[in-house]
């Protein structure tokens, strides 16, 4: 492998912005491809960051031997196959979160990745953050004791962002597997990764889209279309673990709320702990209850550095340096507990899970 690794970046739209500064920023990377099948959108990326080789198809762009390793940051009905075609074309992969769709894809990608022999990194990049570290060596140890139960918000009062997150067949789902996804991942993460036993989940597709709502802004996918809309606007969960703990969930795009809301919070037999809104550790000493606040740059999740972190995790895991923290086994995990809480919804009761 030649010293710096060479990446290309598949999807050119919102997301690619993020790895693509976190990819020029890191001296040991060479951005050598960008891939969209939107031709005009490929080109504009590659020239606005003097990237040489540009591909429509995605098949192209893992045919060049020179490729090592990409970042896929498609709709998530790609991530799947696109993941499974560069394994194969002897690529290392970094998939933007969700995995995939379904558990059967997971299955398929997990195989892909045993038979390759290359990293796969799901883009959990909340598990990236800085705070999630710092909080994760307070768990590691012992600091909360162990761990519960745990609580997860991400709510938009006003944020389906339309188009292909909005269309079932190309997303997988709403808010639950684009929101949840970052949340449930987040407290599984710091559990400890316990093993889901059984779920009782409710969606609800009550308000729609409302694109009728007028001076509002919210986050629109490249190709914003509020025209379709087959994706719930509301989900939520209780996530039972086999070692007796639970996770308590709830995500919309839609919702009539006062505020967005987001919230990560996790208790423990010693202490517990908010990773969002604000970071924030609770114990108990010498008979007093405390509120320990960190005194770090951010006491919420800072985006940037949590997308620097992650391809920089990700290229030292290329290179041979490291484990990465995300592997596909995980993303199998968070796959089966997404599509067990729309399960639930649809039969109308709790479900076990193998
Ligand atoms: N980690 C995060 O916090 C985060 C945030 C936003 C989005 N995402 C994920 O990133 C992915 C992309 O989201 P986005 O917001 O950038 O969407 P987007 O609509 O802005 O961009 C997606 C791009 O992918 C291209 N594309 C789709 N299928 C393709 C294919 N088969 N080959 C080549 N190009 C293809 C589209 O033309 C589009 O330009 C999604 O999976 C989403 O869940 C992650």
């Amino acid at each position: 492998m030649s010293e710096k690794t060479k990446v290309g970046v598949i999807g050119a739209g919102n997301i690619s912005e993020q790895h693509i500064k976190a990819y020029l920023s890191n001296p040991n990377v060479e951005l050598y491809a960008i891939c969209d099948r939107n031709e005009e959108r490929a080109k504009a990326k590659a020239a606005k960051h003097q990237v040489k080789n540009v591909y429509f198809n995605h098949l192209d762009l893992l045919n060049d031997p020179e490729v090592e390793a990409v970042s896929i940051c498609t709709w998530n009905n790609s991530h799947a196959p696109i993941s499974i075609d560069a394994l194969r074309a002897g690529k290392h992969v970094l998939v933007e979160k969700p995995l995939c769709m379904t558990v059967e894809e997971a299955l398929r990608v997990e195989e892909a990745v045993r038979q390759s022999g290359k990293v796969l990194q799901v883009g959990f990049v909340r598990r990236y953050g800085d705070n999630t570290q710092i909080l994760k060596q307070f768990i590691d140890n012992g600091d909360l004791g162990d761990i519960y139960y745990a609580k997860a918000s991400c709510i938009r009062r006003l944020g389906n962002p339309g188009g292909w997150f909005a269309d079932k067949d190309r997303s997988g789902g709403g808010p639950l597997i684009d929101l949840g996804v970052h949340v449930i991942d987040l407290c599984w993460y710091l559990m400890g990764k316990p093993k889901v036993k059984s779920i009782s989940g409710n969606t609800y597709a009550r308000l729609g889209n409302r694109a009728n709502v007028k001076n509002h802004a919210f986050y629109k996918a490249s190709d914003y279309d509020p025209n379709l809309n087959t994706v719930e606007d509301l989900a939520n969960a209780i996530i039972r673990f086999e070692n007796g703990a639970s996770l308590v969930v709830d995500v919309s795009f839609t919702l009539h709320a006062k505020q967005n809301e987001i919230s990560v919070k996790l208790y423990g037999e010693k202490g517990g702990a908010e990773i969002e809104p604000e970071f924030a550790v609770v114990s108990e000493k010498y008979d007093t209850i405390f509120n320990l606040q960190p005194q770090v740059n951010k006491l919420t999740f800072d985006f940037a550095k949590g997308f620097q972190n992650e391809i920089n995790h990700f290229i030292e895991a290329c290179q041979g340096r490291k484990e990465t923290l995300s592997p596909v086994e995980d993303g199998l995990e968070i796959m089966k507990m997404l599509c067990g809480i729309y399960e639930s919804a649809a039969k109308g009761t709790e479900i076990t899970i193998r």
